[in-house]
């Protein structure tokens, strides 16, 4: 009885881990290091006092999963495992596809193969395009997405599906995240971009550790309460907390459920800049630089449907998360590294 995470070395794939062994699950991870280091396996025994099962495998590498599966009793899957990055999916469309798109399939084949019914799937906000407004429901239509990342994520969500009408005991939760951001509140895990970050918050503790000299705010005159685009940011503990909520709703065989994991709350980048400014007594130099391509002017989640099935809510806000990533940046500077 073992749950499979792939990807469980990873930024928000680590944090579940973490949830998952605080509440004495047995974890196994698979994770290929493509996006992350072999020390967050040392962090996740200093915080649990446990060291998960861990296998560097490809999941595309069907024969290798396989004898994985041959050798765990895996029950349950939590699937993390893929690339993430908007600008390198536009110039990488077909890598994008083959690991994000054909490592699904890998699974969903092994799944039948072992007759695993339960699987958890990390999907995007970005399913829903470019929103005609907010906040977004489950049911709102979906696609129109502007990058390969966002269309694998649609393609994989669709794959499930199809799975789930083939396979009448299949139970799948499909949890579409908004923003996650912060830190176990240890400083211990984190979220440890390569290179320049493309998202709001490592940018800005990147900016408080004096990696970079100031932000740059794509736009200031998006239709918002002060014209800079808003987000749903969500903590990441709060998040990983989501997936053991997704796991108790499987075991109650719902076959396959969509909920959206965010605050329902809207934060524009200026007040997020200002929630980290209060919350660490920092200033965060920042200048207004042209609107980044692709970018909405809201989007933020309407979070009933995974209060009213899963009793799941939020328990962090942003000034806690701030706090939270700050900690992560400040005793880590250069990440795992
Ligand atoms: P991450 O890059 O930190 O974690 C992904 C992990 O998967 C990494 O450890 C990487 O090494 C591993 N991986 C990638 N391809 C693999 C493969 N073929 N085989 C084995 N391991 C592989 O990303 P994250 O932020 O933790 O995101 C986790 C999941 O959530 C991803 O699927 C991502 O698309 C999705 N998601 C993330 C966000 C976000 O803002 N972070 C938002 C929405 C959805
Ligand atoms: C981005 C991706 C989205 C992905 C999500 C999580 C794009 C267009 N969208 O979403 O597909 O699912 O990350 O990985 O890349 N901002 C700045 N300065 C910065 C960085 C960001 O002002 O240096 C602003 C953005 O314009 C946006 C907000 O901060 O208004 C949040 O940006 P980001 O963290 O990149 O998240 P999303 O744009 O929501």
């Amino acid at each position: 009885m073992a749950i499979l995470v792939t990807g469980g070395t990873g930024y928000i794939g680590s944090h579940t881990v973490v949830e998952l062994l605080t509440h004495d699950f047995d974890v196994v991870i698979v994770d290929n290091y493509s996006n992350s280091n072999p020390e967050v396996l040392n962090r996740i025994l200093k915080i649990t006092g446990k060291r998960p099962r861990f296998y560097q495998i490809d999941i595309r590498d069907e024969e290798k999963m396989r004898d994985l599966f041959i050798k765990e009793k895996i029950t349950d899957i939590i699937h993390f495992a893929g690339l993430k990055s908007v600008a390198e999916s536009v110039a990488k469309p077909d890598l994008y596809f083959s690991n994000n798109v054909g490592g699904s399939k890998v699974l969903l084949r092994l799944m039948d193969e072992f007759g695993i019914k339960n699987i958890v799937f990390s999907s995007s906000a970005t399913v829903y395009g470019v929103p005609d407004h907010v906040p977004l429901k489950e049911t709102d239509k979906v696609g129109g997405c502007t990058n390969p990342y966002g269309q694998n994520k649609l393609d994989i969500e669709y794959l499930l599906k199809d799975y789930a009408s083939a396979h009448s005991n299949a139970n799948i939760a499909i949890l579409r995240y908004f923003n996650p951001i912060g830190a176990h509140p240890s400083g211990l895990i984190g979220e440890d971009p390569n290179g320049i970050p493309n998202n709001l918050m490592p940018y800005v503790t990147q900016v408080a550790v004096g990696k970079r000299p100031f932000l740059n705010v794509y736009g200031d005159d998006y239709q918002t309460v002060d014209g800079t685009g808003v987000r749903d940011y969500i903590h990441v503990v709060d998040l990983a907390r989501g997936h053991l909520y997704a796991l108790r709703k499987l075991a109650e065989k719902p076959g396959l459920v969509i909920y959206n994991l965010g605050t329902g709350r809207g934060t524009s980048v200026l007040e997020l800049v200002h929630a980290f400014e209060q919350a660490n007594g920092l200033k965060i130099p920042y200048q207004v630089a042209p609107r980044r391509p692709g970018d909405v002017d809201e989007n933020y989640a309407d979070c009933i449907k995974a209060y009213e099935e899963m009793g799941f809510k939020t328990e962090f806000d942003v000034v806690d998360a701030c706090r939270d990533s700050w900690n992560w940046q400040k005793n880590n500077p250069n990440g795992y590294k």
